[in-house]
This record gives structure tokens, C-alpha cells and sequence, in this order.
């Protein structure tokens, strides 16, 4: 039976497609650029994207002539838009549906890099996936995680048993660790479907670092990026709320 975060993502997958799709989304005017930074070098590399969504980020991975790459995802339906933009593309990239919190049940291969966007907030058990990735790592493996900013989960309302939250519920709750339900911003990008709640959880700035250190990962970087200049110009009311709450922190890890 699919559990309430894969139904979510298969009823979302299309807004979320066309949301990422925009070339003004955050993800790739913000995200991308400053993961692009940091990226190693991944000719010849094994990769595993864990929860892949619609496989974006492989296909941009894909340019650097990695030896192979394996995306990992709980929603058939984001994959099913992965697969076909991979036929699209003629892409060597494989999915395949799984849950990434205990992947090493499932998958026993080592790999060169291991990445993951904007998936974490939706694990409970944060060490036991951060010791996963230590374990699944070659010995000169580098792991990119980029979560979303934990000034920006601390402000999603609190699950009240599936009642919808009111606008004015978008506060900063920092440490309380309870479940989040909230409609996700970017959901109009497909009017086809109706407001519905997503879950997830808030991590802290200290669960994420003491996983990290459980797991005797070596933290590299640790970047906040900004907002493009341009956006002060024409859209500056896009670019102050981002300064206000940031959506991304991105980890650099090291074995
Ligand atoms: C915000 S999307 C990010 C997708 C992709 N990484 C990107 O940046 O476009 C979150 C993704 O995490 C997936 N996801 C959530 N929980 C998961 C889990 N436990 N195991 C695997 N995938 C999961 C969802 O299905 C969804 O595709």
C-alpha cells in the first residue's frame, strides 16, 4: 500500500515537473549554479541520485560522461516522467522505485557520488540514512546533499490531523519537531488538481550536522545560496522573500 508521501508525490508530479521546468525556478537559478560549483569531477564515476523525482539533476550529471548513474524514487509517477524524458533524450540513466531510508537494503553496489536534492525534510531518521551513504561510498567518495534550508521548514504549520492550515500558520517554529502539513506554494502549476496537504518533517541545522558527524562524514562546504542580482531589479519582492527565508542549504560531504 503506498504510504501518504508517495501518494503526494504521485498526485504532485506534474505541477512539480512544470514548477522545476520553469528557467526561472529556484532550483535552476539558485540550486544549480551553486551545486554546479562544487560538483567533482564525475568522468568515469558510478552516481546515485536518491529520490530522483523526474530525474533532472541525472541528466544535467549525465554531460560529465559518468560511467553509470542509478536514480532512486518512492513515486512511480515521478518516474514514469523521468523515464520518458530519458527515452527523449537517449539517456543511459537507470530508475528505479524505492524507499532511499533504507536503500541499503536493496542496493549493494559502492558508488563515486552520491546526491540527493531537496528529498531529506521528507525522512524521519536522518542518521540512519546519513550512516547509509557513508557505507555506500568508495573510499574517495563525494556525497552532494542539498536540503531544504532549515529556516524554511521551521515555518511550515504543524500537521493538525489533516485540517487545512491558514496562511498565517507560515511561521517560524524552529524547534518543535512535529510532523508538518501545509499546501505546497508551487502547487497552481498545475490547475488540473485541487489543494491538498503535503507532510513532511523540519530538520535542524543540528540534526543535519550531528547525522553528518554519526556517520563520520567529512563536511566540505556548506553553502546558502543567493538569489540571482537581477531579481532586486525586476522582481524584487521574489528576491527579498528569498532573502527572508532561504529554500536551500547544500552539503558537501567527504568519506
Ligand atoms: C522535491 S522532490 C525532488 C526531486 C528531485 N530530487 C529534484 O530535485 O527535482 C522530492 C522527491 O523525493 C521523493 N521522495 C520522498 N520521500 C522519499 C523516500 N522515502 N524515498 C524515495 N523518494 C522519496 C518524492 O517522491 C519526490 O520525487
Amino acid at each position: 500500500m503506498k504510504n501518504e508521501i508517495e501518494k503526494n508525490w504521485d498526485e504532485m508530479s506534474k505541477a512539480y515537473e512544470n514548477f522545476t521546468e520553469d528557467e526561472e525556478s529556484y532550483s535552476y537559478t539558485i540550486e544549480w549554479p551553486c551545486i554546479k560549483k562544487i560538483l567533482p569531477n564525475l568522468q568515469g564515476k558510478r552516481i546515485l541520485d536518491l529520490g530522483c523525482g523526474t530525474g533532472r539533476f541525472d541528466f544535467l550529471f549525465e554531460k560529465e560522461n559518468p560511467i553509470s548513474m542509478l536514480g532512486l524514487d518512492i513515486s512511480e509517477e515521478m518516474l514514469d516522467i523521468a523515464k520518458e524524458k530519458s527515452v527523449n533524450r537517449n539517456s543511459k540513466v537507470e530508475f528505479i522505485k524505492g524507499d532511499i531510508s533504507n536503500f541499503n537494503t536493496y542496493i549493494d553496489e559502492k558508488f563515486d557520488f552520491i546526491f540527493s536534492s531537496t528529498v531529506f525534510h521528507y525522512i524521519s531518521d536522518l542518521k540512519g540514512l546519513f550512516n547509509n551513504i557513508y557505507n555506500a561510498l568508495n573510499e574517495k567518495g563525494i556525497c552532494i546533499v542539498s536540503v531544504m534550508n532549515p529556516v524554511y521548514t521551521a515555518q511550515y504549520p504543524i500537521d493538525k490531523n489533516g485540517k487545512f492550515p491558514s496562511d498565517d500558520e507560515w511561521i517560524v517554529k524552529y524547534l518543535d519537531k512535529s510532523k508538518r502539513a501545509y499546501i505546497q506554494p508551487w502547487i497552481e502549476y498545475n490547475d488540473k488538481i485541487k489543494d491538498f496537504l503535503s507532510t513532511s518533517y523540519h530538520h535542524t541545522f543540528g540534526d543535519y550536522l550531528n547525522a553528518i558527524i554519526s556517520a563520520g562524514l567529512k563536511i566540505e562546504r556548506v553553502e546558502e545560496p543567493y538569489p540571482p542580482e537581477k531579481w532586486k531589479q525586476n522582481n524584487y519582492g521574489r528576491y527579498n522573500s528569498f532573502i527572508e527565508t532561504p529554500s536551500y542549504m547544500i552539503l558537501k560531504l567527504s568519506k
